[in-house]
């Protein structure tokens, strides 16, 4: 997606060759014309595949699945971080391994918003290992629910995401691709 790109390009900040600093736009400050450019991206990408649902995990993948699923008109949920006091309802739970934070954290979903005649598309904002998606496939696998695809914000190609979860069979679409962020640059795939 040029639009994107160029947005990384101009307002990115490689921190190390592994991460990049998308705060201004995506991760802390959030541009909404951006995120509805992009949540017509994946509607235009996703939308004749049958989706009922839009998944994705707190904090900075609400806001892309959301426009996404303003054009899908479909509901978005929310994998829980921590479970709040309101959350009574019985949960489907799966354990997530944080490369970055080197540590195991837990995802919730009530169960009462997922059933078998769903069809889901995962969206995120980062791609990097994959244990984010596969912990939110784990869970519609719990409750016998499809996964018609992964809609990824940014996509980092030099690590074992993308790999790992087309092993699984997944179709996975990434609106930006990072080849490299090397020498405080970042190149893109293709
Ligand atoms: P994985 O799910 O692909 O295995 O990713 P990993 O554990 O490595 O990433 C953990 C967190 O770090 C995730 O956010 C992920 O989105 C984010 N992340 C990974 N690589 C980058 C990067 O290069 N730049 C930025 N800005 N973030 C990156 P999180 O901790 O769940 O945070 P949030 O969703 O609450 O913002």
């Amino acid at each position: 997606m040029k639009l994107l790109e160029e947005r990384i390009i101009k307002d990115g900040r490689v921190l190390s060759e592994g991460v990049l600093k998308v705060d201004s736009f995506l991760n802390h400050q959030i541009d909404p014309q951006l995120m509805q450019a992009i949540g017509e991206e994946f509607s235009n990408y996703f939308k004749n595949k049958g989706i009922t649902k839009i998944i994705t995990i707190e904090a900075s993948g609400i806001a892309p699945a959301v426009f996404a699923g303003i054009y899908l008109d479909v509901p978005v949920i929310v994998a829980k971080k921590n479970v709040g006091i309101t959350m009574t309802d019985e949960l489907a739970v799966a354990d997530v391994y944080s490369f970055t934070k080197q540590t195991n954290y837990t995802i919730s979903i009530s169960k009462t918003f997922l059933n078998e005649t769903d069809s889901v598309l995962i969206i995120d904002d980062f791609l990097a290992n994959g244990q984010a998606a596969l912990g939110l496939m784990e869970i519609c696998e719990q409750m016998d629910v499809l996964v018609a695809g992964i809609g990824i914000v940014i996509e980092k190609s030099f690590q074992t995401g993308r790999a790992l979860l087309e092993e699984k069979g997944m179709e996975i679409y990434s609106l930006a691709r990072i080849k490299s962020l090397i020498d405080g640059e970042v190149e893109f795939v293709g």
